[in-house]
């Protein structure tokens, strides 16, 4: 088995918090070359980049807001610049937006999360795809959620962009299959990351998201990334067009445990 990246060259979005800092550093640590997209925040990116370079391995930052489909553009000709191109791109940036029933949402809330979580990863993906299909090679990867099938209540947009994200992998995946690239998705539950920190740092909100997870405990970024590692290399050779979830068990229904 040979998860092994010596040669690839990465572009991991939102790549400097998260599970896309986990991310950035499991592909790096797998021997990829390794762009850091940020759109805040330049410092963590930074440090990010450092702390691969001491372990020998090479990294970059760019700045793009991946909403931005004109700053989308030029990521890509920066990483076309400095890399001399893309074999794996990680579809991750995303953001979940405040708390709001679908009625009293604010609308332009509610349009910013689906244009960074679902027009950010078209953009990026149009962009990855014009390069690896001449190629013939490449690996197309996201990030979505188990809210891609998970009803969650407050946060309408977050759950449509990420199931629109699912069903943009699954056309994405037939179309660039038969020009040798695969394009798949990872679908995590609760990772301990800031974007959920209010949950895992209040006893009550964390109890209550324990009870929704069989495994009984939070993931780790690091479990997310082990993973992108083993789907975007050799290993996963035959696997495309699909979300794998890693998340504990928590799209196992776990309220059916008892009853029913
Ligand atoms: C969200 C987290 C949440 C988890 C499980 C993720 O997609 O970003 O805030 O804890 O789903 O509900």
């Amino acid at each position: 088995m040979n998860t092994r990246l010596e040669g690839k060259r990465a572009l991991v979005t939102g790549g400097n918090s998260g599970i896309g800092a986990a991310i950035a550093l499991g592909l790096a640590d797998a021997g990829a070359k390794v762009a850091i997209n940020y759109a805040s925040h330049p410092e963590a990116a930074d440090e990010l980049v450092q702390t691969i370079k001491q372990k020998h391995g090479e990294a970059i930052s760019i700045h793009a807001d991946v909403s931005e489909p004109n700053a989308v553009g030029e990521l890509f000709r920066q990483l076309d610049v400095a890399m001399g191109g893309i074999d794996i791109l990680i579809n991750n940036a995303g953001i979940d937006g405040a708390s709001a029933l679908g009625w009293e949402a604010d609308i332009a809330a509610w349009r910013k999360v689906i244009e960074v979580n679902l027009f950010g990863a078209f953009y990026c993906a149009r962009e990855a795809l014009k390069r690896m299909v001449p190629q013939r090679s490449g690996v197309v990867l996201s990030t979505t959620s188990v809210h891609e099938e998970i009803a969650w209540s407050g946060y309408s947009a977050y759950t449509a962009s990420k199931a629109a994200v699912s069903m943009l992998t699954k056309t994405l995946a037939q179309e660039a299959a038969p020009h040798g690239v695969r394009v798949l998705a990872v679908g995590p539950g609760a990772i301990k990351t800031p974007i959920n920190r209010a949950v895992w740092s209040d006893p009550k909100s964390l109890q209550d998201l324990l009870e929704k997870i069989p495994l009984h405990r939070i993931g780790a970024p690091e479990e997310i990334a082990q993973m992108v590692v083993v789907l975007v290399s050799d290993v996963a050779s035959y696997v495309t067009g699909r979300t794998i979830f890693v998340d504990g068990g928590m799209t196992d229904y776990p309220a059916f445990a008892h009853g029913g």
